[in-house]
């Protein structure tokens, strides 16, 4: 059987308990023969400053680039609010995924049928919903420059964000999306702003392109993003897989949290591209922050780190169908009703963060047998 290595990132805030929980899971599967894993722990964001100075060593950089996968949990808290820019917890999380080429970051938001009455929608609006968000992560506002403040003549200050987007950029996350979209609902939206933006035009004109060339089959439509916020929280299940830049894809996936029941529920995997002998970088990360609000105190939701290892099981180590057993589990959890604070109803008494941990190693024990 071969050995998987993995590296845990836990990071800040509630990112270490909720990587616990996730490591509980993965001690679980090799207990069960499911699996041998290798894993190592190192440090990011505002750990690693504490620590080192910055918010992701070399080494730490060069350990995930040979790992299978590495699982993330979150970075950055008010502890860091002072630190130079460039060495803000978050720009530990941004230098991995520049170095180790992650530019597809796959955010599917599923809303389990028994939390349709934990969304803040109407239950009717989100039971069911099962949409993929494909966030170029690469490029975009993220990384354009110049991305600078200048003093001007008059002593006013000038803020400056580039977005930039080449051909080859669009190219490769609209490849993914269409091929994604084969495998389910046969349906990509691409969410971009050319009224406004010289970048949408271009990512507009790429993605029909390529579309009509090599993905005919797929149904493909284009939405401003600004109407696809709006169409998440009117109709959501009108959408299969949306394709969008980094920042739109940001802002997009916290919203289709809420469609899940809460941000604590939703994973994502990150992915490089595959090299000559099929290898590819791969790191996992819910995608909430540090919670800072929460953190220490045991109450954060760890399923989107849980689902999050589920994706790593899927996508890097070829264990899909062990995936599926760990989503079963944590369906099987929420159909009991158990509920950490986040998706408990008004009054319920919830769980903490390492008993809906145990309660998902519970659930998922008999179905390894
Ligand atoms: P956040 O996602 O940390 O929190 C937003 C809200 O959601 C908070 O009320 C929080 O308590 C709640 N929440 C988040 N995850 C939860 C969970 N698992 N269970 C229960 N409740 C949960 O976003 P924020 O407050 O805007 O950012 C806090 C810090 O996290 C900032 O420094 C930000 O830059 C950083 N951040 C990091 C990442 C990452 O590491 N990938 C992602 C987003 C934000
Ligand atoms: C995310 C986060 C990050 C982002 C931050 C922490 C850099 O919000 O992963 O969604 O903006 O990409
Ligand atoms: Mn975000």
């Amino acid at each position: 059987m071969t050995t998987h290595k993995l590296l845990f990132l836990p990071g800040d805030g509630i990112g270490p308990e909720v990587a616990r929980e996730a490591e509980k899971v993965l001690r679980l599967l090799a207990q069960a023969g499911a699996g041998r894993f290798e894993t190592e722990h190192d440090l990011v964001g505002g750990a690693a400053i504490d620590a080192h100075g910055v918010p992701v060593t070399d080494a730490t950089v060069n350990l995930a680039a040979e790992a299978d996968a590495v699982l993330f949990g979150s970075v950055g808290g008010p502890k860091w609010a002072g630190v130079r820019y460039e060495h803000r917890p978050e720009a530990g999380l941004l230098r991995l995924r520049k170095d180790l080429g992650l530019f597809a970051n796959l955010r599917p938001a599923i809303c389990y049928p028994a939390l349709a009455s934990a969304s803040s929608l109407k239950p009717e609006i989100v039971e069911g919903l099962d949409i993929l968000i494909v966030r170029e992560l690469t490029g975009g506002v993220y990384f354009g420059e110049p991305k600078e403040i200048v003093t001007l003549e008059n002593g006013e200050k000038r803020a400056v964000d580039t977005q930039v987007y080449t051909t080859g950029e669009i190219d490769r996350i609209a490849r993914v999306a269409f091929e994604l979209a084969r495998k389910r609902r046969n349906k990509v939206s691409s969410a971009e702003k050319h009224n406004v933006m010289k970048s949408g035009v271009l990512w507009k004109e790429v993605v029909a392109r390529i579309h009509a060339a090599d993905y005919a089959d797929v149904e493909l439509e284009h939405v401003l993003a600004d109407n696809c916020a709006m169409q998440l929280v009117r109709r959501p299940k009108q959408y299969d897989v949306i394709v969008t830049d980094n920042l739109f894809g940001d802002i997009l996936s916290d919203a289709a949290a809420m469609l899940t029941g809460s941000l604590g529920m939703l994973p994502s995997a990150s992915l490089g591209a595959e090299d000559a002998s099929g290898r590819r970088a791969a790191l996992y990360e819910p995608v909430h922050g540090s919670a800072p609000d929460i953190a220490g105190q045991g109450l954060a939701n760890p399923l989107a780190m849980i689902g999050s290892l589920a994706m790593a099981l899927r996508y890097s180590l070829g264990m899909g169908g062990i995936a599926d057993r760990v989503e079963e589990a944590v369906a099987k959890v929420l159909n009991a009703g158990l509920r950490t604070r986040d998706i408990a109803a008004p009054g319920q008494n919830a769980l903490g963060t390492a008993e809906m941990g145990d309660a998902v190693c519970a659930a998922l024990t008999p179905l390894l047998q």
